[in-house]
């Protein structure tokens, strides 16, 4: 499986083959405007994309990752050796200067620091995870090394924080989009939510561009069935994909069930 350079809640890696298995043979450019972790990104892998999401430090380390890469790994392994020299103060420090300063570099390191790997923020976006205190964090030349991977893999992408109307404003007939939004029943567990109208009513216009969408959607989780119907005039195609277990409930209930999530093609 991919190694994930960003560690994202939602993230679709271990789906992400299979996905990219029902993508059409070709297509112009590539459009993901809730990138996240960028796991179909990764897999897809295009010449050229345009990406984006809300959260704005999330795009910035993109951009790092694609342009900086060993400046980024640079940081990681200076923040790291903080960390192993002074203790927990250090990563509390570097997360107050997160919080004052936005800056990539120490978001960078607090995801490979803090407990799960989870970038959590609160209401006012400051991030508030704690320091895994059981573990050191990434080894510095590991992490540079995925750093770098993904960076190559990413050169002919552009990274825009924006809300996904706005990044796929540019899409024309021929291209595609990759839409994997929060999910509409579980507000607040993702950065943002959205607005189920507002999102079908851009479906109905991508349609009408003649533009070609996948969109990962609520699916069934063990025994619950959270499928929201999708109007049946705004796609052609609805699969159900096994993604393995859901760590979301194995953390909550010492126990694991099986997830399937809904992929939705309009042709
Ligand atoms: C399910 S996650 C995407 C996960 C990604 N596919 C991955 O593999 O890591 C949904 C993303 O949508 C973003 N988001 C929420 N509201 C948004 C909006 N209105 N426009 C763009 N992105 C938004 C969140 O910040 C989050 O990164």
């Amino acid at each position: 499986m991919i190694k994930p350079v960003i560690k994202w809640s939602g993230s679709k890696r271990s789906q992400s083959s299979k996905i990219k298995s029902f993508f059409p043979t070709s297509f112009g450019t590539y459009f993901e405007p809730f990138i996240g972790g960028g796991s179909m990104l990764y897999a897809v892998s295009p010449e050229k994309s345009i990406c984006g999401d809300i959260c704005k430090p999330l795009i910035d380390l993109w951009k790092e990752i694609r342009d900086n890469p060993d400046q980024l790994a640079d940081g990681y392994s200076e923040r790291w050796n903080r960390l192993q020299e002074e203790g927990y103060t250090a990563y509390y420090n570097i997360r107050d200067d997160f919080n004052a300063n936005k800056s990539p570099y120490d978001l960078m390191f607090l995801s490979r620091t803090c407990v799960n790997g989870l970038i959590r923020f609160n209401d006012k976006g400051e991030f508030n995870n704690s320091l895994h205190y059981s573990r050191p964090g990434i080894n510095p030349e590991s992490l540079r090394a995925i750093i770098k991977d993904w960076s190559e893999h990413i050169q002919g992408s552009e990274f825009f924080a924006d809300d996904y109307i706005v990044t796929t404003n540019s899409a024309k007939s021929g291209d595609v989009v990759y839409l994997d939004p929060p999910y509409f029943h579980t507000k607040g567990r993702y950065f943002g939510t959205i607005d189920y109208e507002r999102f079908l009513e851009y479906l109905d216009d991508l349609n009408g561009r003649g533009i070609k969408y996948l969109l990962s959607f609520d699916g069934k989780r063990g025994e619950a069935d959270y499928t929201v119907d999708l109007p049946k005039e705004l796609y052609k195609r609805h699969e159900f994909l096994p993604s393995g277990n859901s760590t979301f409930k194995k953390v909550i209930d010492g126990e694991t069930e099986k997830v399937f999530e809904s992929l939705y093609m309009n042709y």
